[in-house]
Parts: C-alpha cells; sequence; structure tokens
C-alpha cells in the first residue's frame, strides 16, 4: 500500500518549486512548500464539473479590524468544494508570508489541507495574507501602509472571513461557523498563526492543524541552525566547523590580510564588509530549509555537501577533510557554482552587501515583495534572527553573525519607523499568543525533528508543552512542513504516521 502511493505520488509529476532565487540580502522566512500540480478538471461528489482551482475570488476584507469606517481591500483566495458534501467541515488555511499564486494544491488531496477536506467531506480555501502578494490595504508598502500589518490584525481577518465571506460554491452564504466547522491549517509562520488564533479568539474555529509552527517569538534564534548541525552529514558538519573556527579566528586576532585573502579566494574579494561575508557563507546553511524528503541528490545542501566531502569519488570520514582542504573545496564551490546561482551577473556588493542603504533593495515600496512584508513582522514583532551560537557552542556560522547583523536591515529598510536596529516585541507576542505555553481544544501539531524552525515550534527543547489528546503533538523525521505534502508521507514513514495521526484527529472532532 505505501508501494502504491509511492508510485501515485511520482506519477503525479510534482514539482518542488526551489521557486525563484530569493532576495540574497534576505535571510530565510519560514515558509511552506509550494507545490505546483497541473490544472485539470474536478468534479463535485454528485458530478458537476467545477470552477478550475486556479480560479481567483476576491473578498472584501477590514483594512483595520479597531477601526472598520477606515474600509476593505481585496483579499484574494481561492477554493475547491471537489470533496464537499453538505454538513461538511470548511478548512481554511494561509499560505502566510507568501504570494499565494501557485499553492492551490493545497486545495487538493496532494497536500493535508486537501486530505482532510476529503476525510471529511469537506471544503478547502487558500486565503492570501494581508500585505503578501495581491492583497494589499493600500498600494505600497511603505512604513505608514505597513502599520496595519501585525500579526493581530492577520487574526482578525482569518476570523472575519470565516464569519462574513459569502463562499462561491452552492449554499456558500449558509456554512458560516456558528452552524459549520471551521478547520484552520497552517505551516511554519502561518502554523503559528493556527495557534495564536485559536488561543486569541477562541470558539470561531472548531479545530486546528498546525504544521512545524513556530508558535515561540525569540529574538535571538541562533537554534535555527541546531538541526542542521546535528542532522546534516557529519563530515560535512565538521568541516564547516574547521572553516568558521577559521575565520572566526582570523576575524577576532584582526588578521585583515587573512580575511582578505579567505574572501579572494571565494571569489568575494569585492565584499567590503566582513559580516556581509560571514552572511554569504550562511546561505549554503539556509539551503537546508529548502530540503523534503522529495528532494533528490540535485538539491542545493547536498550539493554543497558533495563538492566540500566527496574527493575523486571517496567520501570524507565522520571527522571530514579537515581545514585545508575544506577552505579549498568550499571557496571553489562558490566560484564556481554558487555565485551565479545566487547573484547571477551581480557584483559581489551588489548583490551580498548590506551596507549601501540607498539600494533599491532596501527603498523599494512596491508591493509583492515577500522579503520586505516579511521584515517589517521580524522587525515589529517576531524577531528570529538567525543568529551564531553562544561562544564556545559548536558552530556552522560565524560568530560574527549576532543578531544586530540582521537587525540592521530594520533601520536600512524602514528608516521613518527605525532609527536604530531595533529589539523585536517578542515577549509580547509570546504573552499575548502564549508561543510554547500554548493549551487550547482541538489543535493538532506536526513537527519534523530535521526542520530548522524545530527549536520555536512546541517541539523545541524549551517548550513546556507536552502532547495530549485535546492538543496533540507529533514529531517525524520530517523537514520544514514536510508533513503538509502527501508525498513526502509516501517517502518517509515517520511523516505518513504524523499525517495519519492529523487525519485520525480530525475524525475523531469532528465525529462528536
Ligand atoms: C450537485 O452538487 C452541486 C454542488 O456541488 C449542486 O449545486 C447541485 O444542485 C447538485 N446536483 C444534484 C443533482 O444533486
Ligand atoms: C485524490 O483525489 C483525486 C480526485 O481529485 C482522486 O482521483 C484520487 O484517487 C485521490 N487520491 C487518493 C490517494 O485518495
Ligand atoms: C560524507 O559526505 C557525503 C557527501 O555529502 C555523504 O554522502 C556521506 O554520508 C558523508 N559521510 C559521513 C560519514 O559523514
Amino acid at each position: 500500500m505505501i508501494l502504491a502511493s509511492v508510485l501515485t505520488a511520482l506519477s503525479l509529476l510534482v514539482t518542488l518549486a526551489d521557486a525563484a532565487v530569493p532576495h540574497p540580502i534576505l535571510s530565510g522566512r519560514p515558509t511552506i512548500p509550494r507545490l505546483s500540480i497541473p490544472d485539470r478538471v474536478l468534479t463535485s461528489p454528485n458530478g458537476t464539473v467545477l470552477p478550475s482551482i486556479k480560479t481567483v475570488y476576491n473578498f472584501d476584507q477590514l483594512i483595520d479590524h479597531d477601526h472598520p469606517n477606515l474600509g476593505t481591500f481585496r483579499q484574494r483566495y481561492w477554493m475547491s468544494w471537489e470533496f464537499y458534501e453538505p454538513g461538511g467541515p470548511i478548512i481554511l488555511m494561509t499560505p502566510g508570508e507568501e504570494n499565494a499564486d501557485g499553492f492551490d494544491s493545497y486545495l487538493t488531496n496532494a497536500t493535508i489541507t486537501g486530505m482532510i477536506a476529503q476525510q471529511q467531506h469537506g471544503a478547502a480555501i487558500v486565503l492570501e495574507h494581508r500585505f503578501f502578494g495581491e492583497s494589499n490595504p493600500y498600494n505600497d508598502l511603505s512604513v505608514k501602509s505597513l502599520e496595519y500589518l501585525t500579526i493581530q490584525q492577520a487574526i482578525d481577518d482569518l476570523v472575519y472571513f470565516a464569519q462574513t465571506a459569502t463562499l462561491p460554491m452552492p449554499g456558500g452564504g449558509n456554512v458560516k461557523p456558528k452552524t459549520t466547522p471551521w478547520i484552520l491549517v497552517g505551516g511554519s509562520y502561518a502554523g503559528a498563526l493556527t495557534s495564536w488564533t485559536m488561543v486569541n479568539k477562541p470558539g470561531v474555529f472548531y479545530a486546528g492543524y498546525s504544521s512545524s509552527g513556530v508558535v515561540e517569538a525569540i529574538s535571538d534564534f541562533y537554534d535555527y541552525f541546531t538541526p542542521v548541525r546535528e542532522y546534516m552529514p557529519k563530515n560535512c558538519s565538521s568541516d564547516v566547523q574547521a572553516v568558521i573556527a577559521y575565520l572566526d579566528q582570523i576575524y577576532d586576532k584582526g588578521d585583515t590580510v587573512a580575511q582578505r585573502l579567505l574572501k579572494e579566494a571565494f571569489g568575494l574579494g569585492g565584499l567590503s564588509h566582513m559580516d556581509d561575508f560571514a552572511a554569504a557563507l550562511r546561505r549554503n546553511l539556509f539551503d537546508w530549509q529548502k530540503l523534503q524528503p522529495a528532494s533528490g541528490p540535485g538539491a542545493m545542501f547536498y550539493k554543497f555537501c558533495d563538492a566540500l566531502e566527496v574527493k575523486n569519488g571517496v567520501s570524507a570520514p565522520a571527522t571530514g577533510w579537515g581545514l585545508e582542504y575544506a577552505v579549498h573545496a568550499w571557496a571553489s564551490f562558490w566560484k564556481n557554482t554558487y555565485y551565479a546561482h545566487l547573484c547571477g551577473n551581480t557584483a559581489a556588493e551588489d548583490c551580498l552587501g548590506t551596507y549601501d542603504t540607498t539600494k533599491s533593495s532596501w527603498t523599494n515600496p512596491t508591493v509583492n515583495n515577500a522579503g520586505r512584508s516579511w521584515t517589517w513582522m521580524v522587525c515589529n514583532q517576531v524577531g528570529y534572527f538567525q543568529a551564531s551560537p553562544p561562544k564556545g557552542q559548536p558552530a556552522i556560522i560565524s560568530q560574527i553573525l549576532q543578531p544586530i547583523y540582521d537587525a540592521r536591515r530594520c533601520v536600512n529598510m524602514f528608516p521613518e519607523k527605525f532609527s536604530t536596529p531595533p529589539t523585536p516585541a517578542v515577549g509580547d507576542v509570546n504573552l499575548l499568543y502564549h508561543g510554547w505555553n500554548v493549551g487550547v481544544d482541538k489543535l493538532f501539531f506536526a513537527n519534523g525533528l530535521r526542520d530548522p524552525w524545530r527549536e520555536a515550534t512546541v517541539s523545541a527543547a524549551g517548550s513546556g508543552v507536552s502532547s495530549t489528546s485535546a492538543q496533540p503533538i507529533y514529531e517525524g523525521g520530517g523537514f520544514h512542513c514536510s508533513d503538509m505534502l502527501r508525498v513526502s508521507g509516501a517517502l518517509d514513514k515517520t511523516v505518513y504516521a504524523v499525517q495519519l495521526a492529523g487525519l485520525e484527529s480530525m475524525k475523531m472532532w469532528l465525529a462528536k
């Protein structure tokens, strides 16, 4: 049966989009995998042909839930009632901090939302988050507009949508949460939003599914790299640590000659600041976040470790090849492969430098710029600065990268708001929405041991929450949000177990 589903999964010709190259100067956002699937004709259970799942619907969302008289904006959504039968639940998900184009697979049973819909005879909705993609209260991402981008407004959007939207399906005006169970689903930041919404607005969503939900806002989030270090190939981890220790050593000593030689070896002699160089090397570790059980050997992270560890067809032992070869191999990888992948033909300082505040990547307020909107949320509320661990702990990124390195971006991007690198209000967020202290009824948490965001989820070492039948916590061996994709379960039985447990919980909760 597992084999059969593997074959089905592969024959779907799903492509895990490695998407467009993210903006090089921005660090990794906690996002869910975008899964492209071809459009096809879908029918409802009684055979009626349904509109294409690529059809975009619009909802008149309040700009400011505290001041409804400010008016509304158009919030995009997508919907499928392929599996819907009267009385079934409505399953609402938002992709979170992303343009929602290309997330229509989350309406189908290729993903967990559709799997829940199929099992429970429900309808599935993908709602674009405010200030991402084409769902913008105002037509720019200026500081003035972004004042309406807060966690609370995003929570209120979900609630107001559920309570007032007239859905395009037959009978879609009569399925409000008062009479119909609504299930909120999200992954990553949106997985946290699922938890935060159920804490903050109890009684609206009947049940929730939070995949890799980063529920605890953390400013100095150095533990981002802990699962990476733990689960990456040992030899690669050893060699990366050796190179990073060397970089930190020549930096601490103020050995500018050695620093210049190292930058030049990587083809990054054009970068004037050492912290930008250290951040460039961090990019290779960020690539871990793009891994999924379905990733092949061509995934960038694996290419990176192969470049460091496989010499003449032989791989290094767990201790790696040692500093000298590792520097040489990492540097060649940058020159031969990685620079072009990240920067194309752009010069190093333009591509990777963060000190020229006149660059359009800082100043351009045009909408549909996920990096800019997310940076706003990072700077104000959630932090998650992906910094180096405390001195003395094993490190795969440099000590040069303290939280202030990323907090500087806040000043560069939003000088009207921040005159100095801010400390995000993580304490307030965790107090308001309970972070690791979440305790709500009928909320399922799915996490992955290899997820770099693991230490911000309820599966973190620091979280005091334990799994109960009202609020189950399941951990598989997956990566970030792996359980959201059916194909991950087909390829990894620990992820499959998490998906089954989630579906079982929904069945139990909806049976009542
Ligand atoms: C079939 O289902 C659609 C809703 O999906 C409904 O509008 C239509 O009336 C149904 N037709 C029959 C014959 O039950
Ligand atoms: C997924 O849904 C399609 C209809 O869209 C159906 O043909 C297929 O059998 C379903 N897959 C599984 C594994 O249930
Ligand atoms: C060494 O690195 C290679 C290439 O990434 C990997 O396939 C192998 O499992 C690693 N071996 C050890 C012992 O870490």
